[in-house]
């Protein structure tokens, strides 16, 4: 496994691998990876080869008040744990490398990215899309690997990568949880042990949410009645937003029908942690959903 600090040294690497004739696999990170990260490891590793892997908290995603400079950062164990999985690169390059003094351009998806987590945290996803654009021209992956943890982010890389005809293939990997639920999250880490217990309520509101499916509910305000009422019963938990949303427009819905999704941040303590769960039609039959958490 190769350690690649530099961008040039990068784009040799990656150019390389594709004059010989390979598929190179991205999966972008800020480190502190966990077992949801690699999953998208594996997923990349059974695809394409090489894989590279790259970790850098991108300041540009944080507001001026954000967790930048508390974000767990483990270097050392991440380069252990991408070891272990056969990784053929990890791209770790400095803030400076990325974001040169002068550096002045930017991406916005636009509507997209000014709601839910774009709405909480203005700037954030302009931070995010540039430096996934740029991660995607300096690697020029065949594919490249994003999580539904995240699901309105993958959902506006998706949006860029066809907006802009970029050739990676963008792929959406399932949400990865602990026994208890709560999906994993490097922020999972800040939570003391009360909050710990208390952060399963993200998936307990979801599950409300799920069953209330299951027993025929299709009304909107219905099943966010539910999540409500599982959340603001946990004394820990502050809501940002509860919604159920047109899973491509992240539009409202008022009744299920085309994909949704189930869409939850909430603070806990300090820490906001975000989760969602997908809804879509199963077969033909109309107010009939299979529920992904
Ligand atoms: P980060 O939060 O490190 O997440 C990296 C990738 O791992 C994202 O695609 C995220 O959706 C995925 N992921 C995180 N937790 C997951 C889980 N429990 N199950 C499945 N996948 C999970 O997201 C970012 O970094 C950054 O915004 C980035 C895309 C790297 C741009 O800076």
């Amino acid at each position: 496994m190769e350690i690649i600090r530099t961008i040039e040294w990068m784009k040799q690497a990656a150019r390389q691998a594709q004059a010989d004739g390979r598929v190179v696999g991205l999966v972008p990170t800020m480190g502190a990876l966990h077992e949801g990260h690699l999953s998208l490891v594996r997923a990349a590793r059974k695809q394409c080869s090489p894989t590279v892997v790259s970790i850098f908290v991108n300041p540009a995603q944080f507001g001026p008040h954000e967790d930048f400079a508390t974000y767990p950062r483990s270097l050392d164990a991440d380069k252990e744990r991408l070891r272990q999985l056969d990784v053929d690169f990890v791209f770790a390059p400095s803030a400076e490398e990325v974001y040169p003094h002068g550096f002045k351009t930017g991406v916005n998806v636009e509507g997209l990215s000014e709601r839910f987590e774009g709405k909480s945290r203005p700037g954030h996803f302009r931070g995010v899309t540039t430096v996934v654009l740029k991660l995607l021209e300096i690697v020029r992956p065949r594919f490249a690997y994003f999580g539904r943890k995240d699901a309105q982010q993958a959902r506006i890389i998706r949006q860029m990568a066809a907006d802009l005809n970029l050739d990676a293939g963008i792929v959406v990997c399932p949400i990865v949880r602990e026994a208890d639920g709560l999906a994993l999250s490097s922020r999972n880490a800040c939570l003391k042990p009360t909050e710990r217990r208390a952060a399963t309520v993200l998936y307990r509101a979801l599950d409300a949410a799920r069953r209330e499916i299951a027993a025929g509910e299709t009304a909107a305000k219905r099943l966010q009645t539910a999540v409500r009422g599982v959340l603001d019963a946990e004394p820990l938990a502050a809501t940002d937003y509860a919604e159920i949303v047109d899973a491509e427009t992240f539009e409202p819905v008022s009744r299920l029908g085309p994909p949704a999704l189930a869409l939850l941040a909430v603070r806990i303590g300090g820490t906001r942690l975000i989760d969602n769960m997908l809804i879509e039609p199963k077969g033909e039959s109309e107010n009939s959903f299979c529920v992904q958490l």
